[in-house]
């Protein structure tokens, strides 16, 4: 499936867990629901959320439109405020943060990767793609840009405005946006749903490879069975509740999962295991 020629990533990084150490969740929720308007209006767009995202791991995120899977991911960014509940990265408590605290947070501890990519329109893709950096006042690692850039093929690209760039190659300055600076935590709302299955298959087995070259820890949404493959385990939303996981997911073993989710309707509490 991963059809990349394999490359070794930016050497001098930090190495990934070693393994026979144990994974510790390098996010967590715990009871964390997000309840939009009131009374008939109410959504409950997440209810009383318990999840935790291992370190160094790939996960996945999957279910219905409408399930919760933005909304989990922005509370755990603190891009979002939640209604009840508590968010953890690490051992800080997102969900207790000021606004000054979230805005360090989410400048130094965390990447995003938008479903509606929220590049700037006045910047050309290499300005986006380092504005991470210099708003952190931090230097840019030139050698990790060309590494993003060139994974990415975005390298012809640079100087166009994203008015100027199709879907799939903003898709790609915005992932190349969320991993500049090196994050402890990349979240990534469907960031292969513009991409031909081609480019989404490099940049999926891309960000697997930071995953287990880097240490790094991804969170991704996706509704593709193949693009959740990648991951090293599949967490199921339905109705903004946990509905079930698959560990060592394959692209079968998914379509067996949202096959499942789907006949947990007429069974209510039920969950997807696999
Ligand atoms: N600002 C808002 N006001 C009211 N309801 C909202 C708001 N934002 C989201 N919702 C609702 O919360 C629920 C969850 O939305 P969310 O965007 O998290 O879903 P999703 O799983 O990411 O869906 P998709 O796969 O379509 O992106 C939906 O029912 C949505 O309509
Ligand atoms: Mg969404």
């Amino acid at each position: 499936m991963d059809t990349t020629v394999y490359r070794p990533l930016d050497p001098g990084s930090r190495p990934g867990p070693q393994s026979g150490t144990t994974t510790t969740a390098a996010v967590r929720a715990r009871s964390l629901s997000k309840r939009y308007g009131t009374g008939d209006a109410e959504v409950r767009a997440l209810d009383a959320v318990d999840v935790d995202f291992a370190a160094g791991e790939l996960t996945a995120i999957m279910g219905p439109s409408g399930s919760g899977k933005s909304t989990l991911m922005h509370l755990l960014a603190g891009l979002d405020t939640a209604t009840s509940g508590r968010a953890y990265l690490g051992e800080t408590e997102v969900t207790a943060l000021g606004d000054k605290q979230l805005t360090h947070l989410r400048r130094e501890r965390v990447g995003f990767v938008f479903q509606s990519f929220n590049l700037l329109p006045m910047f050309t893709a290499e300005a986006n793609i380092v504005l991470p950096v210099e708003i952190a006042g931090a230097t840019l690692d030139r050698a990790w840009f060309d590494t993003l850039v060139q994974t990415l093929g975005l390298g012809r690209r640079l100087d166009h405005r994203p008015s100027e760039l199709s879907g799939g190659q903003q898709q790609r300055v915005a992932i190349a946006r969320a991993l500049i600076t090196k994050p402890d935590v990349v979240f990534a709302d469907e960031p292969t749903g513009n991409l031909d299955s081609r480019s989404g298959a490099e940049v999926l087995g891309f960000l697997r490879r930071s995953v287990r070259e880097l240490g790094r820890t991804i969170v991704m949404v996706t509704h593709d069975p193949t693009a959740a493959a990648y991951a090293d385990r599949v967490v199921l939303l339905a109705d903004g509740r946990i509905a079930g996981e698959i560990s060592d997911p394959t692209p079968e073993s998914v379509l067996a999962g949202l096959d499942a989710l789907r006949t947990l309707d007429d069974a209510p509490g039920a969950e997807v295991r696999a």
